[in-house]
C-alpha cells in the first residue's frame, strides 16, 4: 500500500514537472514572438500601438511596460531658457506627433506664448470645437512652448498633466543667455564709452550687476540678466531679493512639479523622466549634437562665477535644491540605474537624427495635423 502511494507521488511529480516545462516553453515562445513582432515593426508609433493592444487585451504574458502604470500623454513642460529645453521640447513633440496627440501652440507658429507675462489660456492659438474627436473643453495633451509657469491657467489648457521642467547650473545658464540675447555688444559699447576694460564683458557686468541690470530694464529680454529660471517658473522680479519668498516658492514648486530635470545630468534626468511618464527608452531618444555645445561661450574666471551665483541667488538656490532631488530620485531608482544608463547611452550612440525629435520640425507637423483635423484655425 505504502509503495503504491509512493509510486503515485513520484508519477504525479513527473507529470507536473513535464507540464511545467512545456508551459514555460510556450510562454517564452510567446514572449519571443511578441518581441520579434515589435522589433520588425521598427517605428515607435506602431510599436507603441501594438504593445498597448497586447497590454489591453491581456494577452501579453510579460508586460512590455512596467507593471501597474500606463503611459502619460498629458504633459506641461515649463520650457526654461538656455537649458537644453529645446531638445527636451523636441522629445515631447516627437512623442506627441507619433501618438497623434494635441499640443497647445502659440498663434502663427511663434516659438513662445509670452516671455514676460505669466501664461494665460488666451495665449494659445485659436481653436474650434470639432464635431467628432475633440472639444475645447477636452483640453490639449501637451504644452511645450516657452510659457511662464502659471498653474491654474495651465491646468485649464492641459488637464491632469504631469508637470516637468529643466534647470541648468546658473553660472553656465547666465553666460549662455547673456551671449544669446545679444548683451555682449550692448555692454561692450557701454564699457567702452566709460573707458572701462574687462577680460570678458560678463566680468564687467558683475562689477556692478544691479546698476548694469537697471541700464537694460527697459529692454525686451532684460529678465534674462537676473534669475531667468526663477522668472520662467513664475516668480516676479520684485521678490528676487527676498529669501523667504524664494524659499516658499521653491517648496511650492517641489510639491507642484512632478519632475525637475537637470541639464548637467541630462541622460540621468531622461531616464528618471521615462519612469515617471511610464514611457519606453525609445521615447526619450534624442540627438546629442542638438544639446547646445557651450565650448564656444565665454571663458569665465572663478571669481566671476561666484559673483554670478551671488547676483542670481534665487536661481542658485533653486538649482541646488532640485539637483539634490534629482540625485535622491536616482538613489531611489536602485542599483539597476547604472545599467539602464549604459543601455540608454549605447542606444543614443547609434541614434540617427531621423529617429528623434526636432522641436521646430515636429511642431510644424503637429500644427498641420491639428489644422487638417479642424482644431486649429490659424
Ligand atoms: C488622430 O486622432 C483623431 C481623433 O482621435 C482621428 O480622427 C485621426 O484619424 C487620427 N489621425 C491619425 C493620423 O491617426
Ligand atoms: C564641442 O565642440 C568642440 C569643438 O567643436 C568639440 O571638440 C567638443 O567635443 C564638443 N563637445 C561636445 C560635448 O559635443
Ligand atoms: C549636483 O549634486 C551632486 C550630488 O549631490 C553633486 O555631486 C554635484 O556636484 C551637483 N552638481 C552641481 C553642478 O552642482
Amino acid at each position: 500500500m505504502a509503495r503504491r502511494r509512493l509510486m503515485w507521488a513520484v508519477l504525479s511529480f513527473l507529470v507536473l514537472s513535464v507540464l511545467f516545462w512545456v508551459s514555460s516553453i510556450i510562454i517564452s515562445d510567446k514572449k519571443e514572438s511578441i518581441t520579434r513582432h515589435i522589433s520588425t515593426l521598427g517605428q515607435t508609433a506602431s510599436r507603441k500601438y501594438v504593445s498597448s493592444q497586447i497590454w489591453k487585451k491581456g494577452e501579453g504574458v510579460f508586460p512590455i511596460r512596467k507593471l501597474g502604470c500606463s503611459p502619460q500623454n498629458n504633459i506641461v513642460f515649463i520650457k526654461t531658457h538656455k537649458t537644453a529645453s529645446s531638445t527636451t521640447s523636441g522629445i515631447f513633440d516627437h512623442y506627441a506627433y507619433l501618438n497623434n496627440l494635441t499640443v497647445a501652440v502659440p498663434p502663427d507658429g511663434a516659438p513662445y506664448m509670452d516671455r514676460k507675462e505669466l501664461f494665460r489660456r488666451d495665449m494659445v492659438a485659436e481653436t474650434r470645437d470639432v464635431g467628432v474627436g475633440w472639444k475645447k473643453e477636452d483640453g490639449f495633451n501637451m504644452l511645450t512652448a516657452h510659457a511662464r509657469y502659471h498653474r491654474p491657467e495651465m491646468d485649464a489648457v492641459v488637464h491632469n498633466a504631469k508637470y516637468i521642467t529643466i534647470l541648468r547650473d546658473p553660472r553656465a545658464q547666465f553666460v549662455s543667455s547673456f551671449v544669446f540675447f545679444n548683451f555682449v555688444d550692448r555692454f561692450e559699447r557701454i564699457f567702452k564709452s566709460r573707458g572701462e576694460k574687462y577680460p570678458t564683458v560678463v566680468e564687467g557686468f558683475m562689477k556692478a550687476p544691479r546698476e548694469n541690470y537697471q541700464l537694460m530694464s527697459h529692454r525686451q529680454y532684460s529678465q534674462v540678466l537676473w534669475n531667468q529660471q526663477m522668472f520662467d517658473l513664475g516668480l516676479d522680479t520684485a521678490y528676487f531679493s527676498n529669501p523667504d519668498v524664494i524659499e516658499e516658492t521653491i517648496s511650492r514648486l517641489d510639491s507642484e512639479l512632478d519632475f525637475v530635470m537637470i541639464t548637467e545630468y541630462y541622460d540621468e534626468s531622461l531616464l528618471i523622466l521615462k519612469d515617471i511618464l511610464c514611457w519606453e527608452m525609445d521615447d526619450i531618444l534624442y540627438t546629442q549634437r542638438l544639446v547646445r555645445n557651450s565650448s564656444n561661450e565665454l571663458e569665465i574666471d572663478s571669481y566671476t562665477k561666484v559673483a554670478i551665483n551671488q547676483w542670481n541667488a534665487a536661481d542658485t538656490r533653486l538649482y541646488d535644491y532640485f539637483n539634490k532631488t534629482l540625485w535622491q530620485r536616482i538613489a531611489a531608482y536602485g542599483t539597476k540605474f547604472q545599467d539602464d544608463l549604459n543601455t540608454f547611452r549605447r542606444k543614443l550612440a547609434v541614434t540617427s537624427s531621423k529617429k528623434t525629435g526636432k522641436h521646430s520640425r515636429d511642431t510644424k507637423k503637429i500644427i498641420k495635423r491639428m489644422k487638417d483635423r479642424g482644431i486649429l484655425i490659424r
